[in-house]
């Protein structure tokens, strides 16, 4: 489905940075090859994802929810000196794939793919991360969220995609589905938690930035 009406998201890509060669690659390469090409970030998130990297500047990053690594690559972009991205997949048929543009391109020492599932990656972490950006299972978000905490540094940020999940979390709740209903807890979860101040941006299917202002 679209997001956005033809015509705006058409707008917004005109007037966004090109994506970089590499990733229009990667982009193009997911839509031939991979199943549910979809779930890809995309142009217009990913350099929103880039324009974020690029103001924090951060030293540690953990993405739960590879796919064929297109964020992964948008988040390596704006780390500082040293940085490392840490991203972790749970289907081990998208390895040689995600490894394979992750070498090519110019953030290749910077990313370390994790194969497994987040829920038991995680815990093996032992960084501190100034962003954790969920982009999994989506019944799991409330449990990342528990798992990241500790791990986030204070000032640091969680941020959550496709937490408008197509408009479904506007829907009466004994309409939902497991994965709205576990986005809107989550949500509300984030809302309730006073450590955190957080903005929703309808970009796209919904980014739930929360940055974390007490331990
Ligand atoms: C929406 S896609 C990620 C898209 C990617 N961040 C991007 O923008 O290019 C979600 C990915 O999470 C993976 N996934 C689902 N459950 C997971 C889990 N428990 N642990 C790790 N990865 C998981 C899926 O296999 C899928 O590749």
């Amino acid at each position: 489905m679209d997001f956005l009406p033809e015509d705006i998201e058409a707008y917004a890509n005109r007037f966004t940075a090109p994506e970089p060669p590499l990733l229009h690659e990667l982009n193009r390469f997911t839509h031939t090859n991979v199943l549910q090409p979809r779930m890809l970030a995309g142009h217009l998130q990913g350099r929103v994802i880039s324009m974020l990297s690029k103001m924090i500047k951060p030293d540690r990053v953990l993405e739960i929810g590879t796919y064929t690594g297109y964020s992964a690559l948008c988040w390596a972009e704006g780390l500082s000196d040293g940085g490392r991205v840490d991203t972790i997949e749970l289907d081990d048929e998208l390895e040689p794939k995600i490894q394979a543009f992750f070498d090519r391109s110019a953030f290749k020492e910077m990313i370390t793919l994790h194969i497994g599932n987040a829920m038991d990656v995680i815990d093996g972490l032992t960084e501190s991360y100034d962003i954790v950006f969920m982009d999994a299972d989506k019944v799991n978000y409330p449990n990342y969220l528990e798992k990241c905490f500790d791990k986030v540094k204070l000032g640091g940020y969680i941020i959550a995609d496709n937490v408008l999940w197509s408009g479904k979390v506007t829907l009466p709740h004994e309409e939902m589905d497991p994965d709205t209903k576990a986005l809107y807890a989550y949500a509300e979860q984030v809302q309730r938690d006073g450590r955190l101040e957080q903005v929703l941006l309808p970009v796209r299917d919904g980014l739930l930035i929360a940055k974390k202002i007490s331990a």
